[in-house]
């Protein structure tokens, strides 16, 4: 149930670090752009704050906030319908996320599974920016008042923190200021798995390259990540069910489904009893169709770094107009003298 009091805004984010990932793309990207044409108010940042939780060299960040920039509008993402900026363009992120450190509980960081994963057995080396990471991201969502947030379902954790906040401060001032914003996790590609290991989610970080496919790669780079992908020797089944214990290749079905805009079990009519050496080359032709045009928009959208400066600086100043008074009143609930 959506929180009735506040109008439907939707807002998610993407780190600026390495090439965009089908995960990404298929997990939210795309989500992204049905959400826009249904006609809601959508609001798309590229969360460069985020992104330095961990080490980024300056020239790859800049090039990387820009490529991020690029897919989106390549995928379909119109600046004129959504606002996207960068989340440093806008003071009021980290300026809430202090407020937020304030009200999260340490037990409540504790339980991030992300910290743990990312800060991996070092953990006295993880920068205090990794650990307050979920913090800056309950701010980018609720300095919105956003109602929905489209997200894969790695992030379902960070999603019911954010709630978690909003209620806290809520009733820490007594008050029904923030929302109690829903996660959208929907469809088959909430968790797009690696083409190497179909236990392990498809990611960015993954240091095998043959682990996924980048919104970057050409055509033939594509088919061969997919005829190389992980698979097992028995055809596709009958039905859905048959592929339970088939990680893998309920990965690629999923693949399938998604670019093709159908259920999985239309795949499966489609494909049942052929063979993976079948049934991969249709997936690459399908993919290869599906993501070479976003990639040769993105090329051409990357000539001219400056025009995707200027759209992320005009969406940064309507991303503000929602957000300043949202902080201002904040600080007022608090007691701040202002
Ligand atoms: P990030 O940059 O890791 O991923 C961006 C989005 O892609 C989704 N995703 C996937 N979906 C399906 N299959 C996969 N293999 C896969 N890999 C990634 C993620 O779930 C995410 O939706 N913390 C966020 C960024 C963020 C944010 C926010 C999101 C910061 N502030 C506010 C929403 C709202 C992150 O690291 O996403």
């Amino acid at each position: 149930m959506s929180d009735t009091k506040f109008t439907p805004r939707v807002f998610s984010g993407i780190q600026p670090t390495n090439h965009l990932q089908l995960g990404n793309y298929l997990g939210a990207v795309k989500r992204f752009v049905e959400m826009q044409n249904s006609g809601v108010e959508t609001i798309y940042c590229i969360v460069d704050l985020h992104a330095i939780t961990v080490w980024q060299d300056p020239a790859d960040l800049t090039h990387a906030t820009r490529e991020l920039a690029a897919s989106y509008i390549a995928s379909g993402l119109d600046p004129a319908k959504s606002i996207l900026f960068n989340q440093s363009q806008v003071a009021e992120h980290a300026q809430l996320g202090w407020i937020f450190n304030c009200v999260a509980r340490m037990g409540w960081m504790n339980r991030m599974t992300q910290f743990k994963d990312k800060a991996g057995k070092d953990r006295e080396k993880a920068s205090v920016g990794l650990f307050s990471y979920p913090t800056l991201m309950a701010a980018d969502i609720l300095l919105y008042h956003t109602t929905h947030v489209p997200v894969g379902e790695d992030q379902k954790q960070h999603l019911e923190l954010t709630r978690d906040i909003a209620m806290k401060f809520n009733n820490d001032f007594g008050v029904d200021f923030f929302p109690l914003t829903e996660p959208v996790i929907e469809g088959v590609a909430t968790r797009i798995m690696s083409l190497r290991d179909g236990t392990k989610k498809m990611s960015k970080s993954d240091p095998s390259d043959m682990s996924r496919i980048n919104m970057t790669d050409d055509a033939d780079t594509i088919a061969k990540k997919i005829r190389k992908a992980k698979t097992d020797p028995d055809p596709l089944p009958e039905a859905l069910e048959g592929l339970d214990d088939r990680p893998e290749a309920r990965n690629l079905v999923n693949i399938y489904a998604a670019l093709a805009e159908k259920p999985a079990e239309d795949v499966i009519a489609e494909f049942a009893g052929q063979q993976f050496g079948t049934f991969k080359p249709a997936l690459a032709e399908l993919a290869v169709e599906k993501l070479a045009p976003i990639s040769s928009e993105m090329d051409r959208l990357m000539q001219d770094p400056a025009e995707i400066d200027r759209i992320l600086a005009q969406g940064a100043a309507r991303a503000r107009e929602i957000a300043a008074p949202i902080l201002a009143k904040t600080y007022e609930i608090i007691g701040m003298v202002r």
